[in-house]
């Protein structure tokens, strides 16, 4: 896999929300239910997607959508639960063994995967299956992992707004590209100037309970799988119980922290004030902070255009390094010692 794969992915991500909102399900009659929960189970690049829905379904659904990222589901999935498996390669051992107890329990199943065990096992059961394009990488399809997700969901009525959401995602994703891609030189692109402030730094990444949070997450996996190197991430106003009073330690360890805070007008006016007061606790310790405003109207817009900057950054942070941003040989590595 080639660095130009990634660029080529990143480039991408708008038209896989715009190709996503062509898609039909035929089987939405058959899935129509008064359902108590819904749970989504998924891995890394697969599990992202859910805690997008999770978030949007705070806002915008009764009832709870949770995330699975365990071979075992929680107590409460039954025959009112609506469970979402989601699997890129369809391999994933811990969604394998969720899909397996969710069809024991009765579960309503839907599987959203390029192939794989997964899309055999829910073929042979009669479930169906979104097809997710096949020859990317799981943190690269990110758009097909999500909007089909709730796309389905709006089908069923159990929220609503999602396709407009998603409309301007890609509006917005497209105007945001246009400042990111790589022929903008760093003067004049965010993404490759926090780039090079991270080199040689340990990111922190610090999101808000609201809006952000996924997104803060998605910054550190993006960092962790595209660059290869450590991240962490933590959400105000938890990390003012905690997190904060990490940094009077000695000032040799603190010193390599570059810290990125994610911001929302929307963030609770209270949350705004912390960061504020945060971010001049922390200014004299680190190595540097930046400050990324999300941008768009609606929610999902305002989300991923924070991710956004966030992917660009991690692919700029793995040229620094001199690193090929695709290949994840741990991650690989790890499956292959446990198969
Ligand atoms: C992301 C990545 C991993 C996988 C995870 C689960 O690019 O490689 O985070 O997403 O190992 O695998 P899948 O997505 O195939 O179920």
């Amino acid at each position: 896999m080639t660095v130009e794969k990634m660029r080529d992915y990143l480039y991408h991500l708008p038209e896989q929300f715009a190709e996503s909102l062509k898609m039909e399900f035929d089987f939405v009659e058959d899935y129509r239910s008064a359902y108590e929960n819904i749970v989504v189970s998924g891995l890394g690049g697969s599990a992202i997607g859910g805690d997008i829905l999770r978030t949007f379904a705070l806002q915008k659904a009764s009832i709870p959508v949770v995330v699975n990222r365990d071979y075992n589901l929680p107590a409460f999935v039954g025959e009112k639960t609506l469970f979402y498996a989601v699997s890129y390669s369809g391999n994933t051992e811990e969604t394998l063994s969720a899909y397996r107890q969710a069809r024991e329990r009765g579960a309503a199943i839907v599987c959203f995967s390029s192939g794989g065990e997964l899309e055999k096992m829910a073929r042979l059961d009669g479930k169906p299956v979104v097809k997710v394009p096949t020859g990317l990488v799981p943190r690269a399809a990110t758009g097909y992992l999500f909007a089909p997700l709730v796309l389905l969901l709006e089908k069923l009525g159990i929220v609503a707004g999602a396709r407009d959401e998603l409309g301007e995602c890609v509006l917005v994703l497209r105007d945001i590209r246009d400042s990111l891609h790589p022929e903008i030189e760093i003067e004049k692109n965010p993404a490759k100037k926090i780039a090079r402030e991270l080199k040689d730094s340990i990111p922190i990444i610090w999101g808000s309970s609201g809006i952000s949070e996924v997104a803060a997450l998605r910054w550190k996996a993006q960092i962790n799988e595209n660059a290869k190197s450590p991240a962490y991430y933590h959400v105000f106003p938890e990390l003012n119980h905690n997190e904060i009073v990490g940094f009077e330690v000695p000032a040799e360890l603190v010193s390599r922290l570059f810290v990125v805070i994610l911001k929302d007008r929307f963030d609770h006016e209270r949350v705004k004030r912390r960061m504020a007061i945060s971010r001049d606790i922390i200014k004299q310790r680190v190595k540097g902070f930046v400050e990324v405003e999300s941008r768009g109207e609606s929610f999902l817009a305002r989300l991923y255009s924070l991710c956004y900057t966030g992917d660009y950054a991690s692919f700029y942070l793995a040229l620094e390094n001199g690193i090929n941003p695709t290949p994840v040989a741990l991650i690989d590595y790890l499956k292959a010692e446990l198969a």
